[in-house]
């Protein structure tokens, strides 16, 4: 493992993460991908811990991937589902946690479709004195800092295969389109490939550009850098009310599922009508650079945010890359979380 130093007991949020820590988790990750990609693909790293995947909504890769992430790590596994739990007899979420707290759990990966319940159950964790760490796994409209991290260690080594690191995406362009009102994903890729130095286009229907960013837009041109991030040296998000502007010449296109579950309004006219305007197909891609590269953390509406042609198309998908490059980041993950406690 890389000799680091790594200070954080909880993972919740991108917003406070530094470059160090985003090299951290990226050098972390190649070293089990290497590992993964042995005969033996087990490590006896967290012999003795428990992880409890806490997922209070639904999940296929994420829970998947951390609980095989912590198997690879020789860690003891318990996976929770709200709807055959007691939650359905009216236990709450904090009794719950602390339900698998008494068993002697050390890290809970928390989904929940509110935003803020796992901080929620981080807060409590701290208030009580115990050393479990908290990562959240998905909060509603909030983050997904595993999936930003595992969208950074996919792109970044695929440029440098030996060595991912941040600094590898600065000035690439990088667009994230489509239901960006909604996206815990996007909110986290934002704080990483901002951290980067990539120039980050972000594009979207009106109706699904969030109001944090759509006060920023400049009428005339649709188009406007800002200083959202005023600590950030040279702000580089953009916004984009059509599509093309943010393809031309992107190194990375970032597509997002359209989130119906979580639609209130009717935001858009026609899943058709949005595939024509915001679906990225094989020739919309022809607007990008020549090796571009398209995203979707998945699960993907076919024909709707990405045609279903590009999606399987190995020259430019990198779909099924992301999702195995998910078990190595969340090995990082719990390792870096796990490996103080033992
Ligand atoms: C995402 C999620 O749940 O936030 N999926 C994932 O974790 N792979 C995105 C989505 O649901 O669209």
């Amino acid at each position: 493992m890389p000799t680091t130093t790594w200070n954080r007991h909880h993972v919740l949020s991108l917003a406070d993460f530094t470059a160090a820590e985003y090299n951290t988790v990226l050098q972390t990750a190649a070293s089990f991908q290497e590992v993964l990609s042995r005969r033996t693909k087990k490590v006896p790293t967290l012999q003795g811990q428990v992880v409890a995947n806490l997922f209070f909504e639904s999940s296929t890769r994420t829970r998947s991937s951390f609980e095989l992430a912590a198997k690879r790590l020789s860690a003891d596994t318990l996976n929770f589902a709200a709807a055959s739990s007691s939650m359905t007899k009216g236990e709450t979420i904090l009794d719950t946690a602390k339900t698998y707290l008494a068993m002697g759990t050390d890290i809970m990966v928390v989904r929940h479709r509110e935003a803020g319940v796992p901080n929620a159950i981080a807060a409590e964790m701290d208030r009580l004195g115990v050393k479990v760490s908290v990562l959240n796994a998905g909060d509603g409209q909030h983050e997904h800092p595993s999936q930003a991290l595992l969208d950074l260690f996919t792109i970044t080594t695929l440029i440098d295969p030996a060595s991912p690191r941040l600094e590898l995406l600065k000035g690439k362009k990088i667009a994230i389109v489509g239901d960006i009102l909604h996206s815990r994903v996007a909110r986290s890729n934002i704080w990483s490939l901002i951290a980067s130095g990539a120039e980050v286009h972000l594009a979207a229907p009106p109706t699904l550009l969030p109001k944090l960013f759509a006060e920023y837009i400049c009428e005339e041109s649709e188009v406007r850098s800002q200083e959202l991030f005023s600590d950030s040296p040279t702000p580089q998000l953009f916004l984009h009310w059509q599509l093309e502007p943010a393809l031309e010449n992107a190194d990375f296109v970032m597509t997002l599922r359209l989130q119906k579950e979580r639609m209130t309004a009717h935001l858009l006219p026609s899943l058709r009508e949005y595939h024509q305007l915001f679906g990225i197909t094989s020739t919309k891609v022809q607007l990008c650079k020549p090796n571009v590269k398209v995203l979707h953390p998945g699960p993907v509406n076919r024909g709707v945010e990405i045609s279903s042609e590009l999606m399987d198309d190995p020259e430019f998908s990198l779909i099924q890359s992301q999702v195995t490059s998910g078990v190595a980041v969340r090995m990082a993950l719990l390792y870096l979380l796990g490996s103080g406690k033992a």
